[in-house]
């Protein structure tokens, strides 16, 4: 057995509490391309970042509507691979666990886990861009008839724009799931960060954050990640493949 994993191993069999924070690595092998993948046909051209803002909704409406709904149809047709089913596994283990996701798939859930804290938002969901009856307005997009060639669809409270309930760069992240995040991190003994670039904060700053009040960190990603150098423990590899490995790991 690779000795990374058996050091990774170690650090988990003595943890009371573990923290998980997930990124789109870790649905990569479900065929949902990483944010920051080159996409691929018709929106090769477009940059992903300067779609995810409100600036650039309110600039083009359509676009970035259409953009979402492209996204939904790829994660609808995904299904949780070994690394998701690893990670409900291994939250049996543990008397505390908690799994912090920047994903907007629910592709943990759909693998078994439970009470996962989803930092950036559900793209299976849908709003209003004003939040017009409150924080957040959510609107259940199968009792409403969409025309494909005006989108997107209007708010049925107050006739303005529908929008993903997901968190776009320049938004705030929803107050109650950082909250539960940071405690997690704060008070873990052993975070896991899989398939994030480190790039986007806060998310980013959850796990140093753990770091420094004693948290051992193991990474598990087949790149350099802005994390990296944070790491106790490096996993390099595809989750799918590596998590799995880790599972087996805990059980010798
Ligand atoms: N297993 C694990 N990690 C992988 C795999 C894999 N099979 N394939 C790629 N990766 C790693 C990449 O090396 C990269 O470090 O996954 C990471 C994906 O990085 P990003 O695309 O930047 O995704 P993420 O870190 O989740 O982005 C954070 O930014 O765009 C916003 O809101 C969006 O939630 C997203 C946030």
């Amino acid at each position: 057995m690779d000795e990374a994993i058996i050091q990774a191993a170690a650090h988990l069999k003595t943890a009371q509490k573990v923290a998980v924070l997930t990124g789109a690595g870790v649905s990569k092998e479900s065929g949902v391309p990483t944010f920051r993948d080159a996409m691929e046909g018709l929106w090769a051209k477009f940059d992903p970042q300067e779609l995810a803002t409100p600036m650039a909704f309110k600039k083009n409406p359509k676009l970035v509507w259409d953009w979402y709904q492209y996204r939904r149809d790829l994660v609808k047709r995904a299904a949780p691979n070994p690394g998701h089913f690893a990670l409900a596994h291994l939250a049996k283990r543990f008397p505390v666990f908690t799994l912090i996701t920047q994903n907007v798939d629910d592709l943990h859930e759909q693998a078994g886990s439970t009470d996962v804290v989803h930092l950036h938002g559900n793209l299976a969901q849908t709003k209003c861009f004003f939040d017009c009856q409150g924080y957040p307005t959510l609107v259940d997009l199968t009792t409403i008839q969409i025309d494909p060639d005006n989108t997107p669809p209007p708010c049925p409270h107050c006739g303005r724009w529908l929008r993903p309930n997901v968190v776009w760069f320049h938004e705030i992240l929803p107050q109650h799931e950082l909250n539960l995040a940071a405690t997690a991190c704060e008070t873990a003994d052993v975070i896991l960060v899989i398939g994030t670039s480190g790039l986007v904060e806060p998310a980013a700053s959850l796990p140093k954050l753990g770091k420094l009040k004693g948290a051992k960190l193991i990474e598990v990603n087949p790149d350099y990640s802005m994390l990296t150098r944070h790491a106790d423990v490096k996993l390099e590899g595809a989750s799918g493949v590596l998590l799995p490995q880790l599972v087996e790991a805990l059980d010798v």
